[in-house]
């Protein structure tokens, strides 16, 4: 067994970090602060091939599988989640479906869009009464000639009053629970498309999350993903890939935030010490370092699972759960160090904290990942 990475990977790795300390690290507080996307450095991952990076190369991506993905959004949140995040669903949840499910002209169509067109892609599954129970959604799609109309709602869209493409899913037969879903390519630009609320939270302020509203919306028949009834076999595979990428992201922000503190307490002397060289100090980054370790060996091995065509649904999970719980903790603790300090708005430790704590709720909440580890233990 090889736990090197190959040297694709150390580049993506090489090149991401440049990325992140040149020109994520520089604005994360002011996009904070102002709850503003970062558009320029989304344009500018997109020139670098990072959006839709997974999307072969004919379809105008790099080609690279889900570890670079996972690499790349895991070096983007060590400094600001929300770009991170921003990345994470354009590729996770919005090209790999499209990839994955979509007809050759659905690919040919909607792929160099999210990739060369600079195109924000997202995912809309969530309702007001359909969070965790996912299949209970009642945006409905009615089938009329060549068209579908569609009509519902979508909450806690992420990208959502900046992308262009979303997946959504929608009751195609309402009789049929989970077999009466169906997942469609809809553009903003459809007829009776529109955006809602913007959510307005506690953390990754940078992350465009908003309500999504579909008033007799025309889906053209062709844009139907996959065929009838297999939109929540879809939104769950889906949602496997997904997973892979929050735990990048909650693992960068541990990492971040360990970065943070290990800097931070080798340079605060009290009761005439660093604070690094206490023991307390020294065994709470060890615990730290420890956890830091273990969500990258779990995110890597469902990236390479997934790579490999073998069924990740569980290690994605694991990896997911674990890492954010890390972050979480990581971040708290962190903080803690700081002082304080850390409870200022001049450290980026308050930050941190804000931005982990989602990673324990979207994608399927941490009690969601224990009920897909648990259901695939043959208990
Ligand atoms: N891959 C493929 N198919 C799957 C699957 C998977 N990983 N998991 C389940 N399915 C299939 C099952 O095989 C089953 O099919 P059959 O009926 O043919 O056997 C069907 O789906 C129903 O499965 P379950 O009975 O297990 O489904 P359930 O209704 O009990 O739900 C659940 C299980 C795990 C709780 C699921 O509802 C779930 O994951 N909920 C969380 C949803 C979620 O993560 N939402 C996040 C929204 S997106 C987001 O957060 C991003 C954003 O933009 C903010």
């Amino acid at each position: 067994m090889d736990f090197n990475l190959s040297r694709e990977h150390l580049l993506v790795r090489k090149m991401m970090a440049e990325f992140t300390e040149n020109e994520v690290k520089p604005i994360a507080a002011e996009t904070d602060r102002t709850c503003q996307y970062p558009r320029e450095n989304i344009e500018k991952l997109f020139n670098l091939g990072v959006m839709g990076m997974c999307v072969p190369r004919e379809y105008g991506g790099a080609g690279a599988d889900p570890l670079a993905s996972a690499i790349a959004i895991e070096e983007l949140s060590k400094q600001c989640a929300s770009t991170g995040d921003i990345v994470a669903t354009h590729n996770g949840l919005c090209c790999d479906p499209i990839l994955t499910h979509g007809t050759e002209e659905q690919k040919a169509k909607y792929l160099p869009m999210l990739t060369t067109g600079h195109k924000v892609g997202a995912f809309a599954l969530t309702e007001p009464n359909a969070g965790s129970d996912a299949s209970k959604g009642q945006t409905e799609a009615r089938l009329e000639g060549d068209h579908y109309v569609m009509n519902g709602s979508k909450v806690f869209i992420t990208n959502g009053y900046v992308a262009d493409v979303f997946v959504v899913f929608a009751m195609t037969d309402k009789t049929k629970g989970t077999k009466g879903i169906s997942a469609f390519i809809v553009e903003s630009s459809f007829p009776g498309f529109s955006v809602g609320k913007h959510e307005d939270k506690m953390g990754l302020h940078g992350s465009p999350t908003a309500e999504i509203v579909f008033q007799d919306c025309i889906v053209p028949k062709e844009n139907l993903l996959g065929r009838e009834g297999k939109g929540f076999s879809i939104a769950m595979q889906t949602l496997d890939g997904g997973r892979i990428g929050i735990a990048a992201q909650a693992l960068g922000i541990a990492e971040g935030a360990l970065a943070e503190a290990i800097n931070y307490t080798k340079g605060r002397a009290q009761f005439g010490k660093p604070i690094s060289k206490f023991q307390n100090t020294q065994f709470v980054l060890a615990d730290m370092e420890m956890g830091c370790e273990a969500g990258r060996l779990l995110t890597y091995q469902a990236a390479m699972m997934k790579q490999q065509g073998q069924r990740y649904t569980k290690a994605a999970a694991m990896a997911k759960l674990f890492c954010s719980e890390h972050a979480m903790q990581t971040t708290t603790k962190a903080l803690q160090m700081f002082g304080g300090y850390g409870y200022t708005k001049d450290y980026p430790m308050e930050r941190m904290m804000r931005d982990a704590k989602i990673t324990e709720i979207y994608e399927g909440t941490s009690e969601v990942q224990r009920i897909v580890i648990s259901a695939n233990m043959g208990l």
